[in-house]
C-alpha cells in the first residue's frame, strides 16, 4: 500500500507526507482486494501514522476491467458524442454496458475516416472493481473522492515532473508485482494504453519454480539479499523474463 499527501502551490504540487505500508500477498491479488478489513486497517493506521491531514483519497485502477480505447464515433458535435457515446459504446465493451462506469474525452474531428466523425477516448471500467476500491476507502474512514486510471494518473505525474515536447511520442511503463501498465503518449494524450500481466511476480515466479524455493526466499535472492553461490543460475533466469517484458512493450508499439 502506498500513499502520499500533495499540497497545490500556485501551479506546483509539493510532497508534505508519503505512506508506505507492505500487505500480505493474499490480501490483494492481482490488484483486487480480497480481505477488506486488514486492508482498512492497514490504511488507517499509515495514513495516521504519515500524518495526513487530507479526507479525500484519488485511487487508480487498471487490468482486466479496465478499457481505454480512441474510438471514432459517428458525430460532428460534442452534444451529438454525449447524446449517441452509451450506444456507440457498447461495441468497444467486452462487459455489459450496465456493468460498468463509463467516461469519454473528445480529441476533436477524425481524419481517419471520409465520413464525418469524432475521436474520443472512451474509458469504461467495471462498477465492481471501483467500488473494490471505494469500499476499502471507505472502511479506512476516509472519503474516496478520485478513481482515476493508473495509466492517466502515470501520465500526469510524468507531465508534472518533466518537460513534455508536444512533438514527441513518449511510452509510460509502470511495471508492478502482477501488472504492467504501457501508456504511449503524444502532446498530451494518450494515443495507446495497454496493461498486461506481467511484473515483478514473474521473476520471485521463475526463481521459485526453478530452484524449489519458497516465495519469501525467492523474492528475497531476486532483490539481492540472499545468494550469491547461484549467482550463475539466477541471471540467466532473470534476463529471460525481462525479454519477455520487453517483448510485451514492443507488442504495444505494434499495435
Ligand atoms: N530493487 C528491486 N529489484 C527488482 N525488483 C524489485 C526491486 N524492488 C522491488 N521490486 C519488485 O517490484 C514489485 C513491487 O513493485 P510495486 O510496488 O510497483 O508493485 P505493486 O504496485 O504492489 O504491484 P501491482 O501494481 O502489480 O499490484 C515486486 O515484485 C518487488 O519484488
Ligand atoms: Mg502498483
Amino acid at each position: 500500500m502506498k500513499a502520499v499527501e500533495l499540497i497545490k502551490i500556485k501551479k506546483n504540487f509539493q510532497l508534505s507526507g508519503f505512506a508506505y505500508e507492505p500487505i500480505s500477498p493474499d490480501a490483494a491479488v492481482d490488484g483486487a482486494i480480497m480481505d477488506f478489513l486488514p486492508i482498512a486497517e492497514t490504511i488507517k493506521k499509515s495514513f495516521v501514522g504519515a500524518k495526513f491531514k487530507a479526507k479525500g483519497v484519488a485511487t487508480g485502477v487498471s487490468g482486466h476491467s479496465v478499457i481505454v480505447k480512441r474510438v471514432v464515433i459517428p458525430a460532428t458535435t460534442a452534444e451529438e458524442v454525449q447524446a449517441s457515446i452509451q450506444i456507440d459504446a457498447e461495441q468497444y465493451i467486452p462487459f455489459d454496458i450496465s456493468e460498468v462506469n463509463l467516461d469519454y474525452q473528445i480529441v476533436g474531428p477524425t481524419m481517419a475516416t471520409e465520413d464525418a466523425g469524432m475521436e474520443v477516448v472512451l474509458v469504461a471500467a467495471k462498477k465492481d472493481k471501483i467500488q473494490n476500491h471505494t469500499n476499502v476507502i471507505t472502511l479506512a474512514g476516509r472519503t474516496p473522492e478520485v478513481v482515476d486510471i493508473d495509466a492517466f494518473a502515470l501520465q500526469n505525474a510524468f507531465e508534472a515532473n518533466y518537460k513534455v515536447d508536444p512533438d514527441a511520442a513518449v511510452a509510460l511503463l509502470n511495471i508492478g508485482a502482477s501488472l504492467m501498465n504501457i501508456n504511449i503518449t503524444k502532446g498530451g494524450m494518450p494515443l495507446f494504453i495497454r496493461d498486461v500481466s506481467v511484473g515483478g511476480n514473474q521473476y520471485t515466479d521463475i526463481l521459485q519454480k526453478e530452484l524449489q524455493l519458497s516465495f519469501q526466499e525467492a523474492e528475497d535472492l531476486k532483490l539481492g539479499r540472499t545468494g550469491g553461490s547461484e549467482a550463475e543460475m539466477v541471471q540467466p533466469l532473470l534476463e529471460s523474463i525481462t525479454e519477455m517484458l520487453i517483448m510485451e512493450v514492443q507488442k504495444t508499439f505494434d499495435f
